[in-house]
């Protein structure tokens, strides 16, 4: 995918931007990849972008700057960590002759603990370099670059509820995501409970490769997904907490069970994650509309409507092991909050 619309022009500038991306929850996970190299994913998968979960990121490109350097909540990366971020600005550009960046991101949120902040980490990423680069292309093209950073990232170009759309072969122009309705449409909220804040074992890449060569039940994973997606919008589009709260409770189980079958198994979860689990369902008894969800990480996300959040949190709360309980409504696009041009020769 080349984009050739860098402003080779803009050489005596220097750029600074500061742009602004939630967090966001798939209620039809993905988990899976059709083409490693692309990042192209084998489904497709329906998010909720989060209000309360973001990354800001600054970035500025100068022709001041030897080398490219970034600063990820407060630690300077190296190796392969800052080659990433190096490899991803040359793709964005369409080229590596770009200007270097010096950049800085910071999370409010646990970073690697399976709480999407990749997919808002790239999100901010991607619009950063656009805005800095001055890149023309629309949102659509944006989310095919974020999703070259991580796979959910191209949902977080969006607010409120959202499509990734996984299209065939290794054509790539095919899979970008896209928005249902935006964060006013249904008030809903996911309650999180944090069980753990050290980084996940098992990276999603390596945990989606493993699944995929060694699951038995991969091909009915991939087979299935079209429907939940199908099921899911209609749920959606009729604001019916049951039915897209009891999909979503089965997207995330039937993805953690596919994971827990790859060979040697996937688990995520610690004991504090199955104490929330079962308290959710007992809770659920007693006539509170609260669905889990879980992603690659020990973290329990509970789905439910805005009348319900006091007793999830509550009840979040009360369960030994759960450390913290962070609560999120839907939440808006990507934003550029800030950009500065400085004219380095002075004109
Ligand atoms: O965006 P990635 O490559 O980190 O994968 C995300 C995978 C899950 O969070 C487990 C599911 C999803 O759809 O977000």
């Amino acid at each position: 995918m080349k984009n050739l619309s860098v402003e080779h022009h803009i050489e005596s500038r220097e750029i600074l931007v500061e742009t602004e991306a939630h967090a966001n929850i798939a209620l039809v996970k993905y988990w899976g990849k059709r083409d490693q190299k692309k990042n192209l994913p084998a489904a497709g998968s329906v998010s909720l972008t989060l209000n309360t979960l973001r990354t800001r990121t600054e970035l500025t490109v100068s022709p001041r700057y030897s080398s490219d350097k970034f600063i990820l909540n407060g630690t300077i990366l190296d190796g392969p960590e800052l080659q990433k971020i190096s490899r991803f600005a040359n793709l964005i550009c369409g080229t590596g002759k770009r200007m270097k960046l010096h950049g800085e991101s910071d999370n409010n949120f646990p970073t690697g603990a399976g709480l999407a902040s990749s997919a808002s980490g790239y999100a901010a990423l991607a619009a950063a370099c656009k805005e800095a680069y001055s890149l023309s292309m629309n949102r659509r093209k944006l989310s095919q670059f974020a999703r070259r950073g991580s796979g959910s990232a191209a949902r977080s170009l969006y607010g409120g509820f959202v499509e990734m759309i996984a299209g065939k072969g290794t054509e790539e122009n095919y899979d970008y995501a896209s928005q249902l309705y935006d964060e006013n449409y249904w008030d809903v909220k996911m309650v999180i409970a944090i069980t753990s804040e050290d980084k996940k074992p098992v990276g999603s890449t390596e945990g989606m490769n493993r699944t995929a060569l060694t699951s038995p039940f991969y091909r009915s994973w991939i087979h299935s997904s079209e429907k939940d997606i199908q099921e899911m919008k209609m749920a959606i589009c009729d604001r019916d907490i049951e039915k897209a709260g009891e999909l979503s409770e089965h997207s995330a189980f039937k993805m953690h069970g596919l994971a827990m079958s790859a060979r040697p198994p996937v688990l995520y979860w610690n004991p504090a994650t199955v104490e929330a689990i079962q308290a959710v369902w007992d809770l659920r008894k007693k006539g509170i509309q609260a669905y889990v969800t879980m992603d690659a990480g020990p973290q329990v996300k509970v789905f439910c409507e805005a009348a319900s959040e006091k007793a999830v949190c509550d009840l979040l709360e009360s369960v030994p092991g759960v450390i913290k309980v962070i609560s999120a409504g839907p939440g808006p696009s990507v934003k550029v909050k800030k950009k500065i041009k400085l004219n380095l020769n002075g004109k």
